[in-house]
């Protein structure tokens, strides 16, 4: 059904030239809207586009929320961390369809092509203890496992510390940074880098993680990744405004998938073989190892045992 610009003008008290101007920047933004001459305007609503307009239109709270969407960013962690040190206030989001640095933790690069993913960075001034930031990850984490399920009736659950898997694939990876004052030892800013895999790239992924990565789900659905980004913020928000470390301990244990595994404790000296025995408040791995010593971790990085 099309609508005439005249008609939309009428209805909402606008000039048509106002009409005009919106339709070109949805357009820009990636809505398809065919004009037909003497006829107006028609939304063809079937895709998946990426918009600040799309993902408001799904959040709970728009005021917290300062949404910027990019087609290309070097690292939207990066453009982040530059808007938080100028101090922009907490609530921007920084949306990429693609990453061309993309970065993971470890210091290793992060898959980001266009299409397929979605990338985000949300900037936050958390009043917390500094021994209690660890569990903003934690809260990015279960926020993403609720919005995935929702969204696709998948179970989603956290490979400690903070991978996000679907069917056994790795489907979404979170990298926090944070700066503390110098004079104060306090957090200053943090900042919450989450990339979701949607979909599975036509050429698959490329072979150094073809074994571990997967994607939400298999076929085009319709906005998505507005949805999906904008669940994630809704959840994120709601642990983060009641901030509760307790709850989210809780949460990101039952979510958890390592507790009973064995896995590969990576050191410095090796790889050594454990069985994660429990996952603590504080969000530590408690692990045992062969030798019956067990040890808790605190961060650092393990593998999963194929059997
Ligand atoms: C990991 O799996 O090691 C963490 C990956 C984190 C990727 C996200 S994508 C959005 C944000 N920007 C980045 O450069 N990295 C994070």
């Amino acid at each position: 059904m099309h609508i005439s610009g005249e008609e939309i003008a009428d209805k909402l008290g606008v000039s048509r030239n106002s009409v005009w101007k919106a339709i070109k920047q949805l357009t820009q933004e990636g809505y398809n809207i065919e004009a037909v001459r003497n006829k107006g305007y028609s939304l063809i609503v079937d895709g998946d586009i990426v918009s600040k307009t799309g993902i408001e239109s799904y959040l709970e709270n728009k005021d917290f929320f300062n949404i910027e969407v990019h087609n290309i960013v070097s690292s939207t962690n990066a453009v982040a961390k530059r808007y938080a040190s100028d101090n922009v206030e907490e609530g921007k989001v920084i949306v990429a369809l693609e990453q061309s640095e993309g970065r993971g933790r470890f210091g290793r690069a992060f898959y980001s092509p266009a299409e397929t993913g979605i990338y985000f960075s949300l900037i936050l001034n958390p009043k917390v203890e500094n021994n209690d930031i660890i569990f903003l990850t934690s809260l990015a984490a279960v926020a993403v496992c609720e919005a995935i399920e929702k969204l696709t009736g998948e179970k989603a659950s956290i490979k400690w510390v903070n991978d996000i898997f679907v069917s056994e694939k790795k489907v979404c990876g979170i990298l926090t940074e944070a700066s503390f004052s110098v004079e104060n030892n306090a957090v200053e800013y943090l900042v919450l880098g989450i990339g979701i895999n949607i979909y599975t790239p036509k050429n698959g992924f490329p072979s150094e993680i073809n074994k571990l990565a997967g994607s939400i789900t298999s076929s085009p659905q319709k906005d998505v990744r507005n949805k999906l980004l904008a669940e994630s913020l809704n959840e994120i928000l709601k642990l983060y405004t009641n901030f509760d470390t307790n709850l989210i301990a809780k949460l990101y244990k039952q979510r958890s998938f390592l507790i009973g595994k064995e896995v590969y404790v990576i050191k410095k000296e090796g790889e050594k073989l454990a069985i994660v025995i429990d996952i603590t408040d504080r969000n530590e791995l408690l692990v045992k190892y062969q030798d019956e010593k067990t040890e808790k971790l605190s961060s650092g990085e393990i593998s999963l045992k194929l059997n």
